[in-house]
């Protein structure tokens, strides 16, 4: 039996690859106009960064990394995620120093042991932008407006952004005890999971997907009765920044999210009509995460998308992306047996290529007809045909592969004489 590749894991084919591609550079089109400036962070890091990071509560660190010690050195972990990395690279290469908010975007594969799933992989790819240093709420509606603007970009509609206010570690000590004395008469009845959150990090039970937690909490004292002031003001700049901006939101006060880090915003941007594994973007405000991994006290806010889950929408969204890529032209060898005439068409075809044709000449030794058969296939709009009078003669003959309609063309004009069709086509 031969290797399979591990579960929850993808190849991504030249076809796909092509859509990916064409995603990477819208997002990387709207870095420009937003102003954000890329970060590349290890692909592995040290294990504490991820238990600090995320926190050790999280089920991320509980159950999802992938960590591993090698030759006695300090424990490492695949990232899980990349908010963590970007804030040690943050202190690690001093950027608050620099005039701020320093402003990064991201993208690249990250690693979960979950159980793969539709949607839901143990290798995913996110996109991800972060802002460090603006306490601003036009900072958290910024990232948001990014994300909804490309989603906008690529066509899909059927999105919903659910947003929230997690508060502040003040509030939220409020709340987590508000929820404890709600809860404990209930907690015989509650899942496992919820149960075993509840002393750790109750607030997550607000959003266990299990039908009888949500039955059970479905009266359980939210956020929104325990944030303090600023909480409040901060969660009506954003609101009123989106509403500036025209995008709408739904208040889901029972969304908390996956990672510890968390303050005051918190949202997630969900494509309906894609099946369970529907948050296509989650992020939010970090103000405490700089300063527990050794910075000093410095806003953050930020968001990531998983990238296979952009595909999933567009194809359940119908949407077809514009990326066919097919060649211009194809050159043929007249006859394929003469090495001279093979010669030339290779140094033709190279030549072509040169000038930014896309071009391509068959690499199977091929007769003159199967060579035809393949410049058919191949899509391309013109053949070039190089034959033995025409090499004799400095010329080739150029075939539209459009209407049949054949011109002879000085060698030394083929190029710019073909770019001038292509162009007009
Ligand atoms: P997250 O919600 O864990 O947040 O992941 C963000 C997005 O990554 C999800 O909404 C989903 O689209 C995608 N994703 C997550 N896990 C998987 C998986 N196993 N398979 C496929 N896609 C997945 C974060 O990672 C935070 N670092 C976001 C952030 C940035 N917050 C502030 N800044």
């Amino acid at each position: 039996m031969s290797v399979l590749k591990p579960r929850g894991t993808n190849d991504f084919l030249p076809e796909t690859t092509a859509k990916w591609r064409y995603v990477e550079n819208k997002l990387r089109e709207l870095c420009k106009e937003y102003g954000y400036g890329e970060i590349r962070t290890p692909i592995f890091e040290e294990t504490e960064l991820f238990q600090r990071g995320v926190g050790d509560t999280t089920d991320i660190v509980q159950k999802e990394m992938y960590t591993f010690v090698m030759k006695g050195e300090h424990s490492l972990t695949l990232r899980p995620e990349n908010t963590a990395s970007a804030v040690r690279a943050y202190l690690e290469n001093k950027l608050y120093g620099a005039v701020q908010p320093i402003k990064v975007w991201y993208m690249g594969p990250m690693f979960r042991y979950e159980k793969p799933q539709a949607g839901r992989f143990r290798q995913f790819h996110q996109f991800g932008i972060e802002i460090f240093g603006s306490a601003s709420p036009l900072a958290d509606a910024e990232i948001i407006t990014f994300a909804w603007e490309f989603y906008r970009r690529l066509g899909i509609e059927n999105l919903q952004l659910h947003l929230n206010s997690v508060g502040c570690p003040e509030c939220r000590a409020k709340h987590k005890k508000a929820l404890q004395e709600y809860l404990k008469p209930l907690l015989p009845k509650l899942c496992e999971s919820c149960q075993s959150r509840y002393e750790r990090n109750p607030l997550r039970i607000l959003d266990c997907k299990s039908p009888i937690c949500s039955e059970l909490t479905k009266d359980a004292p939210t956020m929104d009765e325990f944030l303090c002031d600023e909480c409040k003001e901060h969660f009506e700049g954003v609101k009123s920044a989106l509403d500036a901006a025209g995008i709408p939101y739904v208040l889901n006060k029972r969304l908390v999210r996956g990672l510890d880090y968390y303050t005051k915003t918190a949202f997630e941007i969900q494509a309906v009509g894609i099946g369970a594994q529907s948050a296509v973007c989650g992020g939010g405000r970090y103000d405490g995460l700089v300063e527990e991994l050794g910075g000093n006290p410095t806003p953050g806010v930020g968001f990531a998308m998983g990238m296979e889950r952009i595909f999933n929408t567009l194809d359940a969204c119908g949407i077809e992306l514009p990326v066919e890529e097919k060649t211009d032209v194809f050159v043929i060898a007249a006859p394929a047996d003469n090495k001279q005439i093979l010669n030339k068409a290779f140094e033709l075809t190279l030549e072509l290529r040169r000038e930014g044709i896309k071009a391509e000449q068959d690499l199977l030794g091929r007769s003159m007809k199967a060579q035809f058969k393949a410049a058919d296939r191949s899509g391309a709009k013109f053949t070039v045909i190089v034959g033995e009078s025409e090499v004799e003669k400095g010329v080739v003959q150029v075939r539209s592969m459009h209407d049949g309609s054949q011109e002879e063309i000085e060698e030394s004009m083929v190029a710019s004489y073909i770019n001038a069709l292509v162009i007009n086509d």
